[in-house]
Order: C-alpha cells, then structure tokens, then sequence
C-alpha cells in the first residue's frame, strides 16, 4: 500500500518523509488555504522533498477554465497530479487530460457509481472521501470494499486513494480490503507507529542490558 501525505505544511512533510514511508502528498485548496502561500511555489516546494505524486486542486468549474489549470499546473513538474472535481465538466476533463499524459486525481467521490465513472473516464488516482461520509452516519469503509470489487470486476487501471481519513483504523482497515494508496493526515501517521507495548518493551530491553552489560 501506498502512504501519502494529506498536508501542505513542508514542516510535517519533511518530517515524515524522512521516516521513508511516504510515496507522495495530496493538497486541497482547504490545506493551501492554512498555509497561506501561492498554490505554484508550494507545489515546487513539495516536490523537492517527495519524489512521488503530488495532488494539485483545479479550482474552475468550468471545463475550459478546468484545463487550462490543469495545463499550467502540469508545467510545474512532472510529478503533479492534477485534482478535478466529481461532476460533469470534471469528468469530460479527465478525460481529455488522460489523451495528454496529463495525470488525474478525481475527487469529491462518494459513490460506487461515481467511482464506476471515474474510472471510465481514465483518472488516474480516484480519492473516496471516507471520513466525510462516516461524519454523515453512513460507511465511508464499505464504499471502498465496493470500489476495489467493482475496479476488479473489470480490471480499471485507476487507483484508490482513500482520503478523509481519520484514525489509524481507517487505514488499516483499507490496508485489509486492498486500496491502493492511503492519504493521511500527518496525525494519523504518527499514530501508526506508536505502541504502550512497544515503549514498555524497549524500557524493560534497556534496563535488563544495564545489569549485565559490564559482564566479562
Ligand atoms: O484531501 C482530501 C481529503 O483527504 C480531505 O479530508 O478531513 O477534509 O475530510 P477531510
């Protein structure tokens, strides 16, 4: 499984790139936003500490406005994937991106129908929102079982990326029904790694070693 980072904050990327799990980092206006910098230099920034996808939102809803983003954003560097929203115009996007080696991320998805799209359309990466559809009581976890059954079924080149993710679960859970990629929170990471048994077990290594390390 693939582990993206879900930030634009080159503080926490480069931390745990340094850890030499993460294979590349999706952003959002949401997270440009909070960072407070041109979407074009964060972008180049990210993509000299990851060498792997990086996720870059159009903003335009409509289709020319949406290519012409995502022509500008592709120019930046060859790792960009560029993000286009779930409906029509994204979706005729997609898929004049595709017959231009342009790389495509289509997000917003909630729906095993919209991921049967997605797919159809040629994006390459497909993000299902989970967490945004736990937050509305219904089963962020069952719609990628659905889309990893469906892409089966038919053998799509498109890749699910889960996104929205929220804990640890999230992603282990995806882990065991086979999605591809895995985007997080820097967060949600940091918990992966961190175990009491872990911490105590290496106390209780440590300890013992200082009674007997002096011995000849
Ligand atoms: O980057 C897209 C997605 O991961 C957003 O997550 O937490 O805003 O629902 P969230």
């Amino acid at each position: 499984m693939d582990f993206y980072l879900d930030t634009a904050n080159l503080d926490e990327i480069k931390k745990y790139a340094a850890w030499g799990v993460v294979d590349g980092v999706t952003t959002n206006p949401s997270l440009i936003a909070k960072e407070k910098v041109s979407l074009e230099k964060r972008i180049k920034d990210i993509a000299k500490i990851v060498n792997g996808p990086i996720s870059s939102e159009v903003i335009a809803t409509d289709l020319p406005g949406m290519l012409k983003e995502a022509r500008r954003y592709a120019h930046w560097h060859k790792n960009v994937y560029v993000k286009v929203p779930m409906n029509e115009n994204g979706l005729k996007a997609v898929g004049i991106l595709k017959k231009e080696g342009i790389h495509t991320n289509m997000t917003l998805v909630f729906s095993g129908g919209q991921a049967l799209l997605a797919a159809k359309a040629g994006a390459t990466l497909v993000s299902p929102f989970i967490g945004r559809l736990d937050d509305i009581s219904e089963d962020g976890m069952a719609l990628i079982a659905e889309m990893v059954e469906i892409y089966a079924n038919y053998g799509y080149e498109t890749k699910i990326l889960v996104a929205s993710i929220r804990h640890p679960r999230h992603v282990i859970e995806a882990a065991r029904i086979g999605a591809d990629i895995a985007t997080m929170p820097p967060a949600v990471l940091e918990k992966l790694i961190g175990h009491p048994l872990t911490d105590k077990g290496i106390s209780l290594f440590r300890d013992d070693w200082e009674k007997v390390k002096n011995l000849q």
